[in-house]
Order: C-alpha cells, then sequence, then structure tokens
C-alpha cells in the first residue's frame, strides 16, 4: 500500500504522514527532508542555491537513512529548499530517491508537494492536505515559539504566503492537488480529528 500525501506547508501533513504510517505499519518518508537536505548542504559549504550541476552531485550523495529532521527544520533551511526545489534536474535525482523508497515492501506513506502527481502517481489513495494560510501561520507561529524560538504572526505568514506561491507556479512538477486525490481541509480541526478522517479516507480506498 502506498499513501501519498500533498499540500502546503505548515498544513499538518507531515503529523498525518507519520502517524498514518504508525497506524497502518507502512514506512514513511518526508520528502521536504530531502530538499531541505541538499539546500542544507549547499548552505553549509557557502555554495549557490541555483546552481543545478552541484546541486545535482549533493543529491547523489544524500542518505535517507541520515537525514537528520531536527537538523533541517529551521525557516532558513525551508526558504532555500523551496528556492533548489525548482530544479528540474535535481529533483529528477530526487524523485528517484523517492521513488525507490515508495517501492521498497511493505510499502509507505510519503509525504511532499508532488507525491500524487509525479512520485507515486499509482498510489492505492491521495489526499491533498491544506489549511487557510491564516490557520497555518497561527500553527507554524505557535510551533516556533513552543520551543522558545522568536516567531512574528505576521511574518510567518507572509513567508508561507510567498513559500506557496513559490511551490505552487514553478514550471516543473509545481504543488497542486491530483485529480484523483481527496481534499482534506484541516483550517477547522484538530490534529486528531484530521487524524480519523485521513483514517476514513484511507479504509474506504483500500476498501475499493
Ligand atoms: O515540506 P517542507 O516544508 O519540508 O518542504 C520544503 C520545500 O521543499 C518546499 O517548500 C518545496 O519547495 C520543496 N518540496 C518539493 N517537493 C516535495 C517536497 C518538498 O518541491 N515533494
Amino acid at each position: 500500500m502506498i499513501i501519498a500525501i500533498d499540500g502546503p506547508a505548515a498544513s499538518g501533513k507531515g503529523t498525518l504522514a507519520r502517524r498514518l504510517a504508525e497506524h497502518f505499519k507502512l514506512r514513511h518518508l518526508d520528502t521536504g527532508l530531502t530538499y531541505r537536505a541538499v539546500a542544507a548542504a549547499l548552505l553549509a559549504k557557502g555554495l549557490p542555491l541555483g546552481d543545478e550541476q552541484i546541486a545535482i552531485e549533493m543529491a547523489r550523495h544524500l542518505d535517507l537513512a541520515k537525514m537528520d529532521k531536527s537538523l533541517l527544520s529551521s525557516h532558513e533551511v525551508g526558504e532555500a529548499a523551496s528556492r533548489v526545489a525548482v530544479l528540474g534536474g535535481l529533483r529528477g535525482e530526487l524523485v528517484r530517491l523517492q521513488k525507490e523508497f515508495a517501492a521498497t515492501p511493505p510499502g509507505a506513506v510519503l509525504d511532499g508537494r508532488d507525491i500524487g502527481t509525479v512520485v507515486c502517481p499509482d498510489a492505492t489513495v491521495k489526499l491533498f492536505v491544506t489549511a487557510s494560510p491564516e490557520a497555518r501561520a497561527k500553527r507554524r507561529t505557535d510551533e516556533i515559539l513552543s520551543k522558545g524560538q522568536e516567531a512574528e504572526y505576521a511574518s510567518v505568514l507572509s513567508d508561507l504566503k510567498r513559500r506557496d506561491e513559490r511551490d505552487s507556479q514553478r514550471t516543473v512538477a509545481p504543488m497542486k492537488q491530483a485529480a484523483d486525490a481527496h481534499l482534506l481541509d484541516t483550517t477547522e480541526m484538530d490534529i486528531e480529528t484530521a487524524f480519523q478522517a485521513a483514517v476514513d479516507i484511507v479504509e474506504k480506498a483500500r476498501a475499493a
């Protein structure tokens, strides 16, 4: 079974993906980390974010098992990730790794922006998880504050909108809901309600 989950930043798709993987005993890949890992390696070496050949070289050395979410979760790395994510050649390299992960038994949950459209177009079930920009900005602000770091709602909101715009307007594999994806709008839901809704969608798809 392959569960494909797409959606914008801070929509809750990452938490849902992790919990669905636990529930259905599947492996989980947060594909955003692959773009973040490449971006973080470029930033650490002071290399340009727009050079496709260098980015591809970084991707070739990427080990999915060694990606450390806590080191890659910063706002700066997320922003840089969305800038390298426009490079078609880099995407080809990362999509190859993501497809390999998905094809390994017993199946997997992958979350990102192009899972239902490009990485796993034949997934058993596809979810497009979204929420209003304001709800997402509030969640992201609270999350940063809860770590004892500083965050200002207005700037988090404008950053999210800018990233959504870049991710949905790029020419290669833009973020978009696959035609056969189930839309899950979590604006008015807490995580438990969203999780139950997602489980229901997956159970129905599996039964069908
Ligand atoms: O989901 P996350 O915020 O970690 O993703 C960081 C960036 O990586 C996104 O803004 C997007 O530009 C890129 N990305 C992508 N395709 C994916 C996953 C992430 O383009 N499948």
